[in-house]
C-alpha cells in the first residue's frame, strides 16, 4: 500500500510542477480537485505497470515479502509472498490538496484479489485456527480513503516540492468477499469448510479500520 501512495503522490506531484513526462500533458492547479482526480485516474493503469525511466516499482501485482497480523483475541496470521492484484483498475474518486492546512485526500475503489502463502494460529472469531498453506481472498469494490498530511521543502534546484509525513487510511469492503485458507486443521476439511463460511460471511460484514 505504501508503494502505491508514494508512487501515485510522486506523479501528481509531477502533474502539478512540471509535466514533464509524455504521459502527463497538462498541469493542473493545487485548487482544481476536479482536474487532479482526472489526471490520477487517467495515469493510473499506465503508472500502476512500473516506469522504468524514473524507476517505479511495478504494482500490478504488488508483491509484499511478508505481512504479519498479530491481534490482542489471539490470531497470528502470517503471510508470506503476497501478491495482491487490482490497483490497475483501480477508480479515482476525488484527489484534493489543501494547501491551508497541508493535507491530501485520495479516494479511490478497487476490486482487490490477494494470493500468499500463510500460517495461522491462536483464535478467530473464538474458534480455535491452525494451518499453513495457500491464502486467497477476494475482495469487489474495495473503498480506500487517504489522508495526507505534507509540508512544502524546496528540493535540491530550490523548487517547491511536496514531502510527505505520516499517511492514515480507512477502507471500507462495498462488495461482496471471498476467502479461501487452504490446508487448515491439517485437512480436516469439514473444519476447515465451516471456518472458510465463516470467513466469508463475517469479513464482509465489518469494515476494516487500519
Ligand atoms: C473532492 O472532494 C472535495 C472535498 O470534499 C470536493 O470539494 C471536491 O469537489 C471533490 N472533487 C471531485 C472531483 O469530486
Ligand atoms: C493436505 O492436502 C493437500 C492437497 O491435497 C496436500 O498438498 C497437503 O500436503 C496435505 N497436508 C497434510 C498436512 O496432510
Amino acid at each position: 500500500m505504501r508503494a502505491f501512495v508514494c508512487t501515485l503522490i510522486f506523479v501528481i506531484q509531477i502533474a502539478l510542477s512540471y509535466g514533464s513526462l509524455p504521459l502527463i500533458q497538462y498541469k493542473c492547479w493545487t485548487w482544481d480537485s476536479a482536474c487532479l482526480t482526472a489526471r490520477a485516474q487517467a495515469i493510473t493503469p499506465i503508472f500502476t505497470a512500473g516506469f522504468h525511466e524514473i524507476g517505479t516499482e511495478r504494482l500490478d501485482p504488488m508483491f509484499i515479502d511478508a505481512v504479519n497480523v498479530k491481534d490482542q483475541a489471539g490470531l497470528k496470521f502470517d503471510m508470506q509472498n503476497v501478491y495482491i492484484e487490482g490497483f490497475k483498475t483501480a477508480t479515482i474518486d476525488n484527489v484534493s490538496i489543501d494547501m491551508n492546512s497541508r493535507i491530501m485526500r485520495l479516494v479511490f475503489h478497487a476490486d482487490l484479489s490477494i494470493k500468499s502463502s500463510y500460517t495461522a494460529s491462536g483464535y478467530l472469531f473464538s474458534l480455535p485456527i491452525f494451518g499453513h498453506g495457500d491464502f486467497s481472498m477476494r475482495y469487489d469494490n474495495v473503498l480506500t480513503e487517504m489522508v495526507i498530511p505534507f509540508d512544502i521543502i524546496k528540493d535540491t534546484q530550490g523548487k517547491n516540492i511536496i514531502n510527505l509525513k505520516v499517511y492514515k487510511y480507512w477502507f471500507d469492503v462495498r462488495g461482496g468477499g471471498q476467502f479461501h485458507l487452504g490446508n487448515l486443521y491439517n485437512n480436516d476439511t469439514i473444519s476447515s469448510k465451516i471456518l472458510n463460511n465463516i470467513l466469508d460471511k463475517n469479513v464482509v460484514q465489518d469494515s476494516i479500520k487500519v
